[in-house]
């Protein structure tokens, strides 16, 4: 850190200091269970590899929501994984039950259909897990700026540019958007994942932590979707949501640095990165 400005740096050592250790006496329970609201006709890749990147990052027990196309898809691609189907075939539209769930993920491949936004809404009326939201997830809100201020504190959001742009409007260069980016955290007390090159991981208290993982290889489709998958896991095993914001942005980007040097970074797909994770 700059003494003077609330920039920080997430290094190694500052993202190692984050992981709590799995003690001895632990079982799934102590590890959380997650919801990952994700897929729809055509997209059930991104909640595959969400999914899949969940369970990489330490998670005791997956649930997936889908559409029920990708019941089959689920069952067959991860094992490990519960699902369960909406009654809508391909996009999904109505909440299960949340009691059971100490994280949920919602966004990757669901799509903009008016029924999901309505999905959407009802979630933030209701949720009290902590959350995490992403790619059409994040369009849908933007699409209606008056759920900003029901989104819970803390909640994580892990926009693109685009999708940024969409949420919180034009910005000439990055070092404004930057600024748009910790006046949204704050007015609206959430965490802003800014993903690129040295995404950005913004806190309600206008803090900055750059990322020091990560390379061009991962400028790739589905990459997005595995960060979703790790924040997931670690809001469910109770990572202060900083903390689980900061360590998923750092992992994803070291999962994606070995996977390009087993690969090359123009071979490099997300399905690499969600297998080179570990810690
Ligand atoms: N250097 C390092 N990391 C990078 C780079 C780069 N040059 N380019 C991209 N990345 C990382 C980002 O930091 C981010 O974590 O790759 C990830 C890309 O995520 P998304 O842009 O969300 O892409 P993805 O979700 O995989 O794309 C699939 O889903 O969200 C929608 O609009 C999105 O259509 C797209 C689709
Ligand atoms: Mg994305």
């Amino acid at each position: 850190q700059n003494a003077e400005t609330p920039f920080y740096y997430t290094d190694k050592k500052a993202a190692e200091a984050i992981i709590k250790p799995r003690e001895k006496f632990s079982h799934k329970g102590t590890f959380g269970h997650a919801l990952l609201i994700a897929g729809s006709y055509g997209k059930m890749g991104a909640a595959v590899l969400s999914g899949k990147a969940c369970l990489r990052s330490g998670v005791g027990l997956l649930t997936m929501h889908l559409p029920e196309c990708g019941y089959e898809i689920i069952q067959i691609s991860i094992p490990e994984a519960m699902a369960i189907t909406d009654s809508d075939p391909k996009h999904n539209t109505a909440l299960p039950e949340l009691d059971s769930y100490s994280a949920i993920g919602i966004g990757p491949g669901i799509g903009q259909d008016s029924k999901t936004a309505a999905m959407l809404k009802s979630l933030l009326e209701i949720v009290k897990a902590p959350l995490a939201i992403d790619a059409d997830a994040l369009n849908l809100l933007s699409q209606d700026q008056t759920l900003y201020e029901k989104l819970p504190e803390n909640t994580v959001l892990t926009p693109h540019p685009k999708e940024f742009q969409r949420l919180a409007g034009d910005s000439e260069n990055e070092y404004k958007r930057l600024e748009i980016a910790r006046d949204f955290a704050k007015k609206h007390k959430v965490i802003i994942c800014l993903k690129g090159a040295n995404t950005a991981v913004i806190l309600p208290s206008g803090e900055v932590h750059f990322n020091s993982t990560g390379n061009p290889g991962m400028a790739t489709g589905g990459t997005g979707d595995v960060l979703t998958g790790i924040v997931t896991a670690l809001l469910a095993q109770k990572y202060e949501p900083a903390d689980a914001a900061v360590l998923a942005v750092y992992q994803h980007g070291l999962a994606g640095d070995r996977a390009a040097e087993r690969k090359g970074q123009s071979a490099l797909i997300a399905s690499d990165v969600v297998d080179c994770l570990g810690w």
